[in-house]
C-alpha cells in the first residue's frame, strides 16, 4: 500500500491526475444535486425583472463602484435581521447579472434599503452624504443630478438580459424607451407600465420632473430594492408550499 503511494509521489504527472481527479469526483458530489434541486432557488411570490428606468440605475450603481462600500446580501444571523430586516434569498438575485452581494461593508448592507426612505432623503444624500448624515465618510455624487440619463440603447439593455435567462417579454423590450420615461413623469399614464413591472415606485425621483436624470435612475433602482418578494405569501424560510 505505503510503496503503491510512493510511486504516486515520486511521478508528478500521474499525482496531478489523481488529485485532478479525486477533486473532480468532490466537486460533482457537492454541485450536481443543485442542479436537480427544486429548491435550490425558493419559489417566492413577487420577484420580476428590474424596470427599464431601475435597470439603468443598477448600472449607474456598478459604474459609480456602489458596489465596493456596499453589499446587497443579509446573513441569516439576528443582528443582521434585527437590522436589516428578513435574510436575503437566492430568489432575490436571480435575475441580477451581475449579482451585487458584494464582499465589504464600510457603508451599510443595501439589500432591503429600497422605501427607507423618501427620494428627497436619497437627493440629498447623494449630492451631499454630510447634509444627512453629518459623520457620514460616503463620497458625493452630486453631478448625477446634472447628466441627462442616456436612454438610447436601454432595449439593448434588456435583450443582453434576456439572452442570460432574464424572462423580459417582446412587449418589455419594445416599450423598453416608453416605460423608462414614463416611470419618472409624474404625469404620464402608468397603467400598461404598471401591469409590466408591479410595485414600481413611480413618479418624480430627483426633484427635477422636467429632466430625466442619473439620480432619477439610480434613486428608481434603490427604492426597489429589497421590496420585489412577498413575505405574507411566503412560507418562513423563503419556501412557499
Ligand atoms: C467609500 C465608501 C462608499 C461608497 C463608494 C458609497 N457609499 Fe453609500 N454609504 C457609505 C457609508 C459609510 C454610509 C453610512 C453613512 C451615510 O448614510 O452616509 C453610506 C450610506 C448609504 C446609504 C444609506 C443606507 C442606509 O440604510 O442608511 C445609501 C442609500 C447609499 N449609501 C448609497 C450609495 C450609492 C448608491 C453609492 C454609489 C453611487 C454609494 N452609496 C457609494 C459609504 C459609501
Amino acid at each position: 500500500m505505503f510503496i503503491k503511494h510512493a510511486t504516486i509521489e515520486r511521478n508528478t504527472i500521474l499525482l496531478g491526475v489523481l488529485t485532478l481527479l479525486t477533486v473532480a469526483i468532490g466537486g460533482l458530489v457537492e454541485i450536481v444535486p443543485l442542479f436537480t434541486i427544486q429548491t435550490t432557488i425558493e419559489r417566492v411570490e413577487g420577484m420580476r425583472p428590474y424596470s427599464p428606468l431601475e435597470l439603468a440605475g443598477r448600472n449607474i450603481y456598478i459604474r459609480e463602484g456602489c458596489y465596493v462600500c456596499h453589499s446587497q446580501q443579509i446573513r441569516p444571523l439576528r443582528d443582521e435581521v434585527e437590522r436589516y430586516g428578513h435574510y436575503s434569498l437566492a430568489a432575490e438575485s436571480m435575475y441580477d447579472h451581475p449579482f451585487q452581494w458584494g464582499s465589504k461593508r464600510t457603508g451599510p448592507d443595501l439589500a432591503r434599503v429600497g422605501a427607507k426612505y423618501s427620494n428627497e432623503w436619497h437627493v440629498a444624500h447623494m449630492i451631499d452624504p454630510r447634509a444627512v448624515v453629518p459623520q457620514s465618510i460616503m463620497p458625493s455624487y452630486p453631478f448625477l443630478a446634472e447628466k441627462s440619463l442616456g436612454q438610447r440603447d436601454i432595449a439593448e439593455h434588456l435583450k443582453a438580459l434576456r439572452v442570460v435567462g432574464v424572462p423580459y417579454t417582446d412587449e418589455m423590450v419594445a416599450k423598453a424607451r416608453d416605460d423608462l420615461a414614463a416611470q419618472a413623469d409624474p404625469e404620464a399614464d402608468t397603467e400598461a407600465f404598471l401591469a409590466r413591472y408591479p410595485k414600481a415606485m413611480v413618479g418624480d425621483f430627483d426633484g427635477n420632473p422636467k429632466r430625466l436624470t442619473e439620480m432619477d435612475a439610480l434613486i428608481a433602482y434603490l427604492q426597489v430594492l429589497g421590496r420585489m418578494v412577498e413575505f405574507d405569501r411566503t412560507q418562513p424560510g423563503g419556501l412557499r408550499q
